[in-house]
């Protein structure tokens, strides 16, 4: 299985800290943002990954990151030429993907614990059929994607619900089959204007296909000052423990 980071679209919510560089190259405690998914891939055992970013910056991820073998990778590069949604961003690496699975990772998510991670790509790699999600319980579920689980099973997932079912957001860690990229080409734009990865899980989910794992340790995405804020102490915390 391959994998690919997502890193494009515009960091509206962190303007101007995002006029003129991309949202996941700004700092996050000690290092890029891009490093940490690019470190949850190597923990996973991915050798090839890919980054889809857009445009403006694609040069800087090269520049900076060049072919991956700082982490033991071998990187890929894709261009989206307009931010028009996670999914959308996913549909570009069908070709890098060769049809088979493939686990995705949104560029702004840090998870301090990678076990859960681990577990399901081995899970999944051993069943390679649906696709699977990684669910944590977060005190503010109306930011995310937030998912009704009724017993074994995930029932629904709602994005950015006003009264959300439940507390458990959708991280940003998928792992899907290869029939992902048809179901995302007969996706329409969302009232966002962009294709929703909540609507590619939910085509899982009704056709019973979709598995799920709880996250471990803390999560968070850096996509608003404050969850940045928060991504850069989790971060500190994880580097102060590791100098013990
Ligand atoms: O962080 C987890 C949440 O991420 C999920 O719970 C939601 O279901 C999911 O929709 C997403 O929510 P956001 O609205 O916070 O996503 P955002 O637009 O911030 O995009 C997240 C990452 O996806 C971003 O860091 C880069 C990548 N992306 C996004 C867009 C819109 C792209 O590569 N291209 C894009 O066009």
């Amino acid at each position: 299985m391959k994998g690919v980071i997502l890193a494009g679209g515009t960091g509206s919510r962190l303007k101007p800290a995002t006029l003129v560089t991309n949202k996941h190259l700004l700092p996050v405690y000690n290092k890029p943002m891009i490093f940490f998914p690019l470190e949850t891939m190597a923990a996973c055992g991915f050798k090839e990954v890919m980054i889809v970013s857009g445009r403006e910056h694609a040069g800087h991820f090269l520049n900076l990151l060049g072919s991956g073998k700082d982490f033991g990778l071998k990187l890929s590069y894709e261009v989206q030429e307009e931010a028009g949604g996670i999914a959308q961003a996913l549909c570009l690496a069908e070709d890098f993907a060769e049809h088979g699975p493939v686990a995705v990772q949104l560029g702004d998510n840090i998870f301090e614990n990678t076990g859960q991670l681990v577990n399901g790509v081995k899970k999944f790699s051993a069943d390679p059929n649906g696709a699977m999600i990684f669910l944590k319980a977060v005190p503010d579920p109306e930011r995310f994607g937030v998912a009704e689980v009724l017993g074994d099973k995930v029932a629904s997932i709602i994005e950015k619900p006003k009264n959300p079912k439940s507390n458990l957001c959708v991280t940003g860690f998928y792992i899907y089959d290869g029939r992902v990229f048809d179901v995302i080409k007969t996706l329409k734009p969302s009232g966002r204007g962009e294709l929703e990865i909540t609507e590619v899980n939910n085509y899982y989910i009704n056709n019973s296909s979709m598995k799920f794992e709880t996250v471990e340790g803390e999560w968070t995405d850096a996509g608003t000052f404050e969850s940045l804020f928060r991504a850069g102490e989790l971060a500190r915390k994880t580097a102060l423990e590791n100098q013990k």
